[in-house]
């Protein structure tokens, strides 16, 4: 007798308790929402209660959101989130340390403020997540942390040296975490996107080639759910990282080129914030 084929869609989240931080807004916001639909408990963290009251409104549909307000710059706030999760929620799963800034900025006119903010934030806060969350996932033998990098976290554009300070050591940290705790039952992965269209861009215009956000949160979530080390989207940015590893002469004059344009739009006062990508054909 023929044996009919049952396509059953897998779900690696239905059942599971996820805190998202930088849950309130573009990336983070879309990755809850995805994980709501697709059946988690989600723990909604921003920093400021006007977001999270706003999250709340827009998320009042999913009866397993919960929301926080959370400084993840604040190891004891962050401490205060992970146990707070696990003492209603009986564990954690899922810990996506995704709140951060963008820093595009002429190095020159760098302040040390600007430097810790972003170190603070984009660093230490993915630093305290793990720091809180591991001993969690390693007593209950599993669990996943997605540590939110960037294309500049493997690639370095010109005018974003704070910026890349950050996110290459989130994507080191993250990826010599990954293989430390590979027989432990413990997941790591490092999200790069290029760019999306979120709040990050503050007034600046949104680049032409950002993508949406729950686009973006479908990429991360697919990747997730495979296990993936190194999710890098979109496509093209993924093509450019291999063709840069390949070809270190076209990676240099590509830099070269992108560094005149941004430096350009810094002297004529409109920002160069997008990639060349009308560079992509060169040879
Ligand atoms: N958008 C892009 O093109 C792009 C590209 C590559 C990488 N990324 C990375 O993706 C992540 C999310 O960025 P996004 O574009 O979605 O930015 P976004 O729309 O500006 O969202 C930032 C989120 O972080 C939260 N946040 C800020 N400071 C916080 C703090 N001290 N403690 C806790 N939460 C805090 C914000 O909530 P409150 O306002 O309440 O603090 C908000 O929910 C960042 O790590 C960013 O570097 C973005």
């Amino acid at each position: 007798m023929p044996c009919e084929k049952v396509n059953v869609m897998s779900n690696a989240f239905e059942g599971k308790i996820a805190v998202v931080t930088g849950g309130t807004s573009g990336i983070g916001g879309a990755v809850s929402e995805e994980l709501l639909k697709r059946g988690a408990t989600v723990w909604v963290i921003g920093s400021r209660q006007e977001s999270v009251e706003k999250a709340k409104k827009s998320l009042a549909a999913y009866p397993k959101a919960r929301f926080a307000a959370v400084d993840v710059t604040v190891g004891d706030q962050v401490k205060e989130m992970i146990g707070t999760c696990v003492r209603v929620d009986g564990r954690l799963d899922y810990l996506f340390n995704n709140a951060g800034i963008g820093m595009t900025h002429p190095s020159r006119h760098l302040t040390l403020d600007m430097w810790k903010k972003a170190v603070d934030l984009n660093l230490w806060g993915v630093i305290y997540g793990i720091h809180y969350a591991l001993p969690v996932m390693l007593a209950q033998k599993g669990g996943h942390i997605v540590n939110t990098s960037s294309v500049a976290g493997i690639i370095a554009p010109p005018s974003q040296a704070v910026y890349c300070a950050t996110k290459y050591a989130v994507t080191g940290m993250t990826e010599s975490l990954r293989y430390e705790f590979s027989d432990q039952g413990i997941s790591f992965t490092t999200v790069c996107p290029a760019n999306v269209a979120t709040a990050i861009f503050g007034s600046a215009e949104v680049p032409k080639e950002a993508i949406p956000a729950d686009e973006a949160a479908r990429i991360i979530l697919d990747g997730v759910e495979k296990k993936e080390g190194l999710v890098i989207f979109p496509e093209f940015a993924r093509n450019l990282y291999e063709r840069f590893l390949h070809d270190p002469d076209l990676k240099e004059r590509f830099m070269l080129e992108y560094a005149k344009r941004r430096n350009a739009g810094w002297a004529s006062g409109v920002p160069y914030l997008g990639i060349p990508d009308d560079m992509l054909g060169m040879k």
